[in-house]
């Protein structure tokens, strides 16, 4: 460091070395720029002290203030639970029919209704709920048992044809083999069928509708929803709608079964799934009929001329 000087021009020290005649001027470093640089040090120092850093051989240091992205994690987690938690005490705490008045928790309850229809519902009505052969479409407003949120709310409850629970959606159509000859089965169907002008009236069927049929279905096939005998006249059928599926229908009827979700699925999971499946498309205002009990339903059956119901199990289906 032998050629250490005072720069004239700059009034600077020089370090000292000489390159060619180059210099080299020992500027200081800004204060400001000096201050901020202590002061990253001084948060660096704090921060380990603060939090987790620095790694050991099996976990890392842990920090006086106990903070870990885990549980920072579980702290949100818990307040989306929270929020989760209030929405569903609401819609408990909420009547059925007054849900449609609150757009806010109604639609909160269609989104449970929908995450649970995912889990409960799909292996049978279809991932977009659009039924196959035996299991109804949920979307279309063709109901079997009826589409305001009462009464699917009710099937949801009790299922349809379900053993065991004394409010279950029931009914059975009679097994007509042995009641009508082939020929007449054939002129039945066809009159069915031409009840949607799938096929040409037939005089004869029409008769043995009114007869055997009429109680149930309805005059004009129009259906009833006391009874979940499905609408004949409009092109939507449950198990078919050519003349052998409608032949096989009375020949050995099928009686679909849903389980009773009342035992299986809490109330508010129940209501909100009743909410999703109104929302669906089809969904009506108002009750169409009142929910009758399996005696009442009984002394319908028992109505049609000559139609004994046969000895059949409830839940039998091919
Ligand atoms: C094991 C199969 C099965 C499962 C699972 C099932 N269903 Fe059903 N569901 C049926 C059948 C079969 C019918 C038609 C019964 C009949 O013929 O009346 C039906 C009928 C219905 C009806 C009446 C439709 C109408 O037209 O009145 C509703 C509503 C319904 N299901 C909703 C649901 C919901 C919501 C779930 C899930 C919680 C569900 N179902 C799960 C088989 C099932
Ligand atoms: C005691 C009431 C009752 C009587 C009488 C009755 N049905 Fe039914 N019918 C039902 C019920 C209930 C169903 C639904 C069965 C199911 O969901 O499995 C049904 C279903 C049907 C279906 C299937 C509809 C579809 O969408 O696939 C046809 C077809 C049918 N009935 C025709 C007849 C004919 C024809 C007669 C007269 C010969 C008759 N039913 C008499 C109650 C009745």
């Amino acid at each position: 460091m032998a050629n250490k000087r005072i720069d004239a021009p700059t009034g600077t020290a020089t370090v000292g070395h000489e390159w060619d005649g180059i210099e080299e001027l020992d500027t200081p470093l800004p204060r400001w720029w000096l201050w901020t640089f202590y002061l990253t040090i001084l948060f660096a120092i704090g921060y380990v002290i603060a939090y987790p850093a620095i790694p050991m051989l099996h976990r890392g240091t842990v920090g006086m203030l106990g903070w870990s992205s885990r549980g920072a994690l579980a702290k949100d987690m818990s307040a989306a639970d929270m929020a989760r938690q209030s929405s569903l005490e609401r819609i408990a705490a909420t009547d059925l029919d007054k849900l449609p008045a609150n757009p806010d928790l109604l639609r909160q309850a269609v989104a449970g209704g929908s995450a649970a229809f995912k889990v409960n519902c799909v292996q049978c009505h279809g991932s977009g709920a659009a039924g196959s052969k035996g299991y109804p479409n949920l979307n279309d407003d063709d109901w079997l048992w009826g589409g305001d949120l009462k009464s699917i709310h009710t099937t949801l409850e009790h299922g349809i044809r379900q053993p065991g629970d004394d409010a279950t959606r029931q009914s059975m159509m009679p097994g007509f083999e042995g009641m009508l000859d082939a020929g007449q089965m054939d002129a039945v169907a066809q009159h069915v069928l031409s009840l949607s002008r799938k096929a040409k009236p037939s005089p004869q069927g029409g008769q043995l509708f009114a007869q055997n049929c009429a109680a149930c279905h309805g005059a004009s096939g129009e259906g009833n929803r006391t009874l979940g005998a499905p609408r004949l006249n409009d092109a939507i059928w449950l198990y078919g709608g050519t003349k052998e599926d409608i032949v096989r229908q009375m020949i050995r009827p099928r009686m679909g079964v849903m389980p009773a979700w009342g035992g299986r699925l809490d109330p508010v999971t129940i209501k909100m799934l009743a909410a999703y499946v109104h929302s669906l498309g089809g969904g009506e205002q108002t009750p169409a009929m009142a929910t009758v009990t399996s005696a009442e339903v009984g002394k319908v059956q028992a109505a049609p001329a000559g139609a004994d119901t046969p000895a059949q199990t409830p839940n039998a289906r091919k």
